[in-house]
């Protein structure tokens, strides 16, 4: 191996910043990734005989394997993420910390020969279509040959990106390491991780810098690191998006395409919904995915917002995947996949919690324990993923690699709330639109650790937004002034429970009978209900063939107490205090509306049928 940088190019902020971190991690050994299906295997091999991966059966999922990380390294790591603006304000109360020098010369010292023993992977990028006005180039460092694999997948990684960079493009500089001493005795360390975890971001030259842990999120940097915290700093620069949202497509039987954007916190449906298969009744009705996590959203010259998918694959929830959930999902993970933290089975395929059918009477689980249905602990790790390459999607639209994008004619804000919030409303202009995504709260997940039971995850963007959260309020408010055809923003949520803690609402394909709202909404062929939160559909607004679904049920999602409205926008002062002066006016406006709005209105407020 050992591939060099001769002939590939001539970037001179490139290959000086190389030497650089060369000199500073002390790497055995350099190698360039040039993106090839060659290379992808010879890596994976090359896990293979080192027991990082361990090959499936091929025959049931060919060209898939298994990864085990460390039981410690399973998750984002929230509370080790920094963003290190010069003055602590403009990371905001929803970012954590440390002035820009001292966190330098903590991780100077970090990664001090942090590479010894190892080779350095250089993973030039692209995030979004090659050359797309839209798209923009990374490169990452890093010493995991699993983060490397995992690249080639989720984006368009290699020679073509250096291409695009040209001899004097710009670049992320994205630098990784697992961190981990390769003390002699060690090598046999299969997933190797630090105790000591540092995901950080300066915001002054946009570059990352990553200590300690081989997961997604904290270890493929083109994802939430660049995607969304940079990415969110460079949109608020420039005028545009960066967001924590998947991009589906929805034609009608008459052939009308509509494009929605939706943002749910981690862990709360994107990848489902963005692969949904409409139910019966829906006919003539096709819906396409263009991304299932995150959109960069910028103004055309139409006046609409395009946005793409940055991203060329899927890091997707395994748990819960199953052919009545997510038919697409199982056809996609079914070759070509990594599979992280799953459980194994004896006739080496995988198995994980909600898949169809019984669980087997023996597993070896995540940790790589025998399991049986009688131990106590999960066989998958509840955050355990797929790593898959887009073009493995079933439902992959048409225009998922257009360099324009798709015009986006619908946001949708959704968190996991089992109490007070309806299955779906609509708001009554954007400034309103911006305050319902704003005040967006969910409960916990396995996405992350440590996280509080509920919590305001404002656009889903609360992990994600690189700078203070109310100035990016004021971005999002911003749009109004601009002379443009903005989406139709809505809220929704699946997760609302009854009295037993069972959801009220099937969820999944059924989703499909909200999005066909949305689409009468967006091209004005309904009426709404005018309600304390926004606008509303009666029940027999909503199509409900094949679903057995009666008005009281409906009654039982869409209500709202007044006590419950009240105190949610009470409890709204909290969230906005935090941001003290930076809290754009208007935001406090809306607040005031509502708790006016739930003084006036009903005990419960009902939306008529
Ligand atoms: P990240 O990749 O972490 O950003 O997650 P995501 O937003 O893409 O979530 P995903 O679609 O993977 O779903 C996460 C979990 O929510 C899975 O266990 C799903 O089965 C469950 N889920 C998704 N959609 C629905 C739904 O409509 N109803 C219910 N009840 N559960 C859902
Ligand atoms: C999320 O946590 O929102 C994910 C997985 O999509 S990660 O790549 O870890 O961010
Ligand atoms: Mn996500």
């Amino acid at each position: 191996m050992g591939q060099s940088a001769d002939g590939r190019t001539r970037n001179q902020a490139l290959l000086s910043w190389v030497d650089e971190v060369a000199a500073l991690t002390k790497p055995d050994d350099i190698y360039w990734c040039d993106g090839t299906k060659e290379e992808y295997d010879r890596l994976c091999a090359q896990m293979v005989d080192a027991g990082m991966l361990i090959p499936l059966n091929q025959d049931l999922r060919p060209g898939c394997f298994l990864a085990r990380s460390d039981p410690n390294d399973v998750a984002r790591v929230e509370n080790r993420t920094f963003v290190c603006w010069d003055d602590e304000v403009d990371a905001g109360p929803n970012n954590n910390w440390v002035a820009p020098d001292e966190m330098r010369q903590t991780l100077n010292g970090l990664f001090d020969g942090c590479m010894r023993g190892r080779t350095m992977y250089v993973i030039p990028f692209s995030m979004g279509p090659l050359g797309s006005h839209i798209a923009h180039i990374g490169v990452q460092l890093t010493d995991s040959p699993y983060v490397a694999a995992s690249m080639r997948i989720m984006t368009r990684m290699g020679q073509g990106a250096l291409d695009v960079l040209g001899d004097d493009g710009k670049f992320v500089p994205c630098l990784h390491t697992v961190g981990a001493p390769l003390d002699p005795g060690q090598e046999d360390v299969v997933w190797p991780c630090n105790e000591t975890k540092y995901i950080v971001h300066f915001p002054q030259d946009h570059s990352i810098w990553s200590y300690g842990s081989g997961y997604g999120g904290n270890a493929l940097l083109g994802k939430k690191c660049f995607s969304l915290r940079i990415a969110s700093i460079m949109a608020k620069e420039e005028g545009w998006l960066a967001e924590h949202m998947l991009i589906l497509g929805l034609e009608s039987p008459k052939g009308e395409k509509t494009y929605v954007a939706a943002a749910f916190p981690s862990a709360c449906g994107k990848t489902n919904l963005a692969m949904l298969i409409p139910p019966a009744g829906y006919e003539g009705w096709k819906v396409s995915t263009v991304g299932d996590d995150i959109a960069w959203i910028k103004p055309g010259e139409d006046g609409r917002l395009h946005a793409i998918n940055p991203e060329a694959g899927y890091f997707g929830v395994v748990p819960g995947t199953s052919t009545k959930t997510n038919p697409n999902a199982m056809t996609m993970i079914q070759r070509d996949t990594i599979f992280t933290n799953v459980a194994l089975t004896a006739d080496g395929d995988v198995w994980w919690e909600g898949k169809d059918g019984d669980p087997p009477a023996h597993l070896i689980d995540w940790r790589g324990d025998d399991w049986t249905p009688d131990s106590d602990t999960p066989a998958a790790h509840p955050n355990a993923r797929f790593t898959v390459a887009a073009v493995n999607c079933p439902s992959l639209d048409p225009a998922w690699d257009d360099p324009d994008g798709v015009p986006i004619d619908a946001f949708v804000f959704g968190g996991r709330l089992s109490t007070t919030f309806p299955l779906v409303y609509e708001s009554t202009d954007w400034q309103h639109g911006v305050y319902m995504a704003a005040t967006m709260g969910s409960e916990a997940t396995a996405a992350a650790d440590n996280q509080a039971a509920i919590r305001r995850d404002p656009m889903a963007m609360l992990p994600f937004c690189g700078y203070n959260m109310a100035d990016y309020w004021s971005h999002w408010l911003g749009f109004a002034e601009k002379e443009l055809k903005l989406p139709k923003i809505f809220r929704v949520n699946w997760f609302r429970k009854d009295g037993d803690g069972k959801f009220i609402w099937p969820g999944f394909g059924e989703n499909m009978r909200v999005l066909e709202w949305v689409c009468d909404r967006v091209h004005e062929n309904l009426d709404a209900v005018e309600g304390p939160l926004g606008n509303m559909p009666r029940y027999n607004d909503l199509n409900w063939t094949g679903l057995d679904f009666t008005a009281d049920a409906f009654s039982g999602i869409m209500d709202l107490s007044r006590d419950a409205g009240s105190n949610e926008a009470e409890a709204q002062k909290e969230l906005f205090d935090s941001f003290a002066d930076r809290l754009p006016a208007q935001m406090e406006d809306q607040r005031q509306a509502l708790l006016q709005e739930m003084q006036n209105a009903p005990e419960v407020w009902r939306v008529a049928s």
